[in-house]
């Protein structure tokens, strides 16, 4: 029986809301690791006070207006999740802020959120190649508007409804293709369905008020341990506490269609977000498909770990329409197809994808985590069910998600 960490992006969103909101917000559960911390000391520096008390966490909040200048450049850290979350807030504030991040942040594009939030009358500097550092200048209240999202990112529909709420009038977004709606159940928004798409309303000037947040159990990072046990021979994991949200729960439908044996047993609704306890067996999987179309930005975070369930598999195996994974921490797409190659899988790659025939008798070897958590893991997971002994290249990287993973790992061998 194992548990997993708190879920990253319900964490961060904890953290902005709570310091949004009138009064103390107390969050059980929080992913203490790197990512969500960064969303922590970006408010610090904003003047937004917290406490740790064992598993819990306060948040002094200090309403809608409430945030104060930074003395100094915020840190995002390798946080994609927080600088364009945090955009939208900092869009609709009555000072200057500059935000950057680590080496691998600044590579990562911006002009997503750059391009909605200046729609709405913000003023956001950033490199000539819409990267961060962003330089974020007041500009007095926001304009609502309507947003139809370009892509279907939850980041993009967050920062646009964060700055929703400094702006004049009603702010709309519409998505075509769901994406996670955590969000919109932690600020009481919902969404109503307009000729096929989702919109979501939010009125500026809405004052928030502080209430608990529970968080459950990350599933992308359960769904790791999920792909463990069903490819070591003999294993039977459960993963208690998990997070099931429907926006998020895309790979048990795929692994599912894979062959495998996963229940859910004790589903619960907690905090407004469903959660269950997942019982997962050794299976024997085959795939024979295409991963494309809406579910991608369902299983976005969960591709790495769905490349491993298949290269177990028997048959074969294509991912397309992921473009975006290229956008992640690292190349995933990039990262994933040399990784399978070491493992001994012939791999064509695409630009927004990738395709191999599965084989037998997989090499263990060295995989590079190219610094990225979810490489680090993925290939960590494959490593279980090789022979011999493989390696992972700077796989410290995982505590931007889940600092034990390497523990969890330990604890359940044998
Ligand atoms: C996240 C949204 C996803 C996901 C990321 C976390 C969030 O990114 O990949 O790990 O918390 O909103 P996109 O919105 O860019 O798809």
């Amino acid at each position: 029986m194992i548990t997993v960490p708190g879920d990253k992006s319900i964490s961060h969103r904890s953290v902005m809301i709570g310091a949004l909101s009138d009064g103390v917000t107390e969050v059980t559960g929080f992913l203490k690791a790197a990512d969500p911390l960064s969303t922590i000391s970006c408010f610090q520096s904003l003047g937004i006070e917290h406490r740790f008390e064992q598993d819990r966490l306060f948040i002094y909040g200090k309403g809608l207006l409430g945030l104060r200048a930074s003395a100094s450049v915020l840190d995002a850290g390798n946080s994609g999740t927080t600088i364009r979350l945090i955009s939208g807030i900092l869009a609709g504030q009555p000072f200057r802020t500059r935000i950057s991040g680590d080496q691998y942040l600044i590579k990562r594009p911006m002009k997503r959120i750059i391009d909605p939030l200046m729609k709405m009358g913000a003023k956001i500097s950033s490199t000539e190649k819409f990267t961060a550092p962003l330089t974020i200048d007041p500009v007095g209240k926001l304009t609502a508007i309507d947003y139809v999202l370009p892509i279907a990112s939850a980041q993009v529909k967050s920062a646009v409804l964060f700055a929703g709420l400094f702006a004049d009038g009603t702010t709309r977004v519409i998505e075509h293709e769901p994406s996670r709606d955590h969000t919109e159940r932690m600020l009481g928004l919902t969404p109503v369905k307009e000729n096929g798409n989702s919109v979501i309303s939010i009125e500026g000037g809405r004052q928030i008020a502080a209430r608990p947040f529970a968080v459950p159990g990350d599933p992308s990072s359960a769904a790791f341990f999920i792909v463990a046990a069903l490819i070591v021979p003999g294993s039977v994991i459960t993963v208690t506490n998990v997070g099931l949200n429907p926006t998020r729960i895309g790979f048990l439908t795929v692994l599912r269609q894979m062959g495998a044996s996963i229940s859910i047993e004790n589903e619960r609704i907690i905090g407004g977000e469903p959660i269950g306890d997942l019982v997962v067996k050794h299976s024997d999987l085959r795939t024979n498909f295409t991963l494309t179309g809406a579910i991608i930005p369902n299983v976005i975070d969960e591709i790495p770990i769905l490349s491993i369930a298949a290269a177990f598999a028997e048959g074969s195996f294509e991912v397309r329409g992921a473009k975006d994974l290229r956008n992640k921490e690292t190349d995933r797409i990039q990262a994933v197809c040399t990784n399978l190659r070491a493992l001994g899988l012939t791999v064509e790659e695409f630009p927004d994808g990738f395709a191999f025939e599965s084989k037998k008798d997989l090499l263990s070897s060295e995989f590079d985590s190219f610094d990225d958590h979810r490489i680090a893991m993925a290939f960590g997971i494959a490593s279980l069910a090789l022979p011999g002994e493989s390696t992972i290249v700077n796989a410290e990287c995982v505590s931007i998600s889940f600092p034990t993973f390497w523990e969890t790992v330990q604890s359940i061998q044998g």
